[in-house]
């Protein structure tokens, strides 16, 4: 399968940075807050692994694997975890995806932001089902929304612009529907110096789109209540077992 962050990894970890402002006190709000207390926590698609950080810091003690397909993602994610002594003692890095990743049972939390587009329908419904079975109780699947929810075209905008030393870098981003159901970003990366390109990178890749009732539909579907946390413009959703039930002994 090809991997969209091939070309594009140079240039996710800083412009995902300012995602990650209100994503971070967010984030750590539904870990610090979660019932369960025990058990590792699985980070889905950890890319460049801000989110690792983040769960690390409000967690302490607590294991932590960090699960990324991609080799240049996994390149950044280890980086960083490699050059914090407390991070290289609790993180794993583990080079897989969603569909193949063995899930141990007693999951603390289960952390798959920026990424839920990524995963067809039936991977989808099988997140929800491997969190229902792999959670521990009161343990907690933490996903983020954003629209488009529909198939629809986003006009070409300007993301991120970032300075670096002499150089700047910007990326841009638009989308045009693709399927009942998916819509496909084209996605376009500069590294500019005084405002002119020395290099540019584009990529393509496909993202599906749901309505909020179909995602909480498919989670009940699993057993998992689907809720809303903290400011409503960050898109957080908390996925909890339906009666707060330990499906992993049924
Ligand atoms: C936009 S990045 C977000 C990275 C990180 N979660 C963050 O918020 O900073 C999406 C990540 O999801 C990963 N990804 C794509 N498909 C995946 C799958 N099927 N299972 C797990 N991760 C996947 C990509 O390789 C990429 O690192």
């Amino acid at each position: 399968m090809s991997d969209p962050y091939e070309r594009s990894a140079e240039y996710l970890d800083i412009m995902i940075a300012d995602a990650w402002q209100p994503l971070a006190p967010a984030l750590a709000d539904v870990l610090t807050g979660a019932e369960a207390k025990t058990g590792a926590v699985v980070d889905l698609g950890a890319g460049s692994g801000r989110g690792v950080r983040v769960i690390h810091d409000a967690l302490p003690r607590t294991p932590i694997l960090a699960v990324e397909p991609s080799v240049a993602m996994r390149a950044v994610l280890l980086a960083r975890v490699h050059d914090d002594p407390e991070l290289r003692r609790r993180v794993t890095v583990i080079a897989g995806d969603c569909a193949d990743f063995d899930w141990p049972d007693g999951v603390r939390a289960v952390v798959a932001l920026n990424m839920l587009g990524h995963l067809p329908p039936a991977q989808r419904r099988a997140l929800w089902a491997h969190a229902a079975r792999h959670l521990a109780p009161g343990g907690v699947l933490v996903v983020n929304i954003a629209p488009p929810f529909e198939p629809t075209a986003v006009e070409r905008v300007r993301m991120a612009h970032v300075a670096v030393g002499q150089l700047e870098y910007e990326g841009w981003a638009s989308a045009r529907p693709s399927g009942a159901d998916e819509i496909t970003w084209h996605m376009e990366y500069r590294t500019l110096r005084r405002g002119r390109p020395l290099t540019q990178a584009s990529v393509e890749y496909r993202w599906w789109v749901a309505p909020e009732e179909t995602l909480a539909a498919e989670a009940a579907g699993a057993g998992l209540s689907f809720r809303p946390t903290g400011a409503p413009d960050v898109g957080l959703r908390v996925l909890t077992r339906i009666g707060g039930n330990d499906l992993s002994t049924s």
